[in-house]
């Protein structure tokens, strides 16, 4: 049975976002707005209005004669290597998407009295001295960062400039989840390349905090519910490397005689690469302000037992 509270997502039919409606679609009334419905006009939301982040005027209108207590953006432009093509481009789609509707939902949520929330990610650190906790600075401190990154630290920087009060930016890093048929995280993909006998190296050299996309709908909920404002950072409890993943993942979906099949790679050379977004190398999020706040966001190695958990319940 749904709540009273209102809930308008933004990129619903998103890996994060369509996990948050899936999840809460029964305790909040969720009304959505995107380029594509994935639910249907089933119970999970209210009410559906398919718009273009670009078309800044119906965005507007729709968050305006939208009656939500609380708006969440998931929607962005994600793909960082097909970003890094309109790299300094700030009149391109990417900047357009991860920064321009940002400030302009955060500006209409500040005028209609709306609490925004905007979910972005640990790619807006330069990923020189990771692992980074929420009062680091971000953007390009000490070394570039890719357009994603870029534009999406932009977005952040606006957001915080429009409504500093009533807002709440949730950072999040390689979001893994059990199942989602439109898009295929990196977890999924390490297991789908595995069972092809096609898994390349893995970095060992590499510092990051994969997110598992239950705790990020869990912190939605959790912040809403305790009128949190300001950053907050949602990953693994403590961080890792790709290879230790990549090693647990297969251990733990596969059994621990096939671990060490899992090769070691550096992404030294990964980053060099024309043409291919630099990842952050040292890099990861902290989570002691929102395990402060209460949250407990799970271990990666408790994430991969979920993510299995889960997957054998599927039959995947
Ligand atoms: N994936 C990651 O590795 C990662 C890591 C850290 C943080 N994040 C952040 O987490 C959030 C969700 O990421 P995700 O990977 O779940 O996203 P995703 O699966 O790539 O989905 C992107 C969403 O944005 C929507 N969108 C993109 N451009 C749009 C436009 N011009 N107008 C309307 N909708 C548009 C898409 O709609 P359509 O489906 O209709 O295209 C889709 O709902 C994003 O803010 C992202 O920056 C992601």
């Amino acid at each position: 049975m749904a709540s009273s509270t209102k809930v308008l997502v933004i990129g619903s039919s998103s890996l994060v976002g369509s996990h948050f409606v899936e999840t809460f679609g029964d305790k909040y009334d969720i009304s959505a707005i995107g380029r594509k419905n994935i639910f249907g006009d089933g119970k999970l939301l209210s009410s559906f209005e398919r718009i273009d982040l670009e078309d800044r005027e119906r965005l507007a209108k729709a968050i305006r004669s939208s009656d939500a207590e609380f708006v969440i953006n998931y929607a962005a432009e994600t793909n960082v290597d097909a970003c890094e093509a309109e790299s300094g481009n700030e009149k391109g789609h990417v900047c357009l998407t991860n920064s321009e509707a940002v400030a302009l939902m955060a500006s209409v949520c500040k005028e209609e009295g709306k609490r925004f929330f905007q979910i972005s990610t640990d790619f807006v650190f330069d990923g020189t001295n990771g692992p980074y906790s929420e009062d680091d600075p971000a953007g390009p401190i000490n070394s570039k960062i890719g357009w994603y990154g870029y534009t999406k630290y932009l977005g952040e920087v606006k957001l915080n400039k429009i409504a500093p009060q009533g807002s709440c930016i949730i950072r999040i890093s390689y979001p893994y989840r059990a199942h989602f048929d439109l898009k295929t995280d990196f977890a999924r993909n390490i297991i789908d390349l595995y069972r092809k006998g096609k898994l390349y190296p893995m970095f060992e050299d590499q510092i990051f905090s994969p997110t598992l996309i239950d705790d990020v709908s869990n912190a939605v909920d959790f912040l809403i519910a305790n009128s949190a404002e300001g950053k907050y950072h949602v990953a693994s409890k403590y961080p890792t490397t790709p290879f230790l993943f990549a090693s647990e993942l297969i251990s733990t979906f596969f059994g621990k005689e096939n671990e060490a099949e899992v090769k070691r790679g550096s992404i030294v050379d990964f980053n060099k690469v024309p043409g291919r977004a630099p990842r952050p190398v040292r890099g990861g999020l902290r989570t002691d302000k929102i395990q402060k706040l209460g949250f407990l966001p799970k271990t990666f190695e408790d994430g991969i037992r979920t993510i299995f958990k889960a997957s054998t319940s599927l039959g995947h």
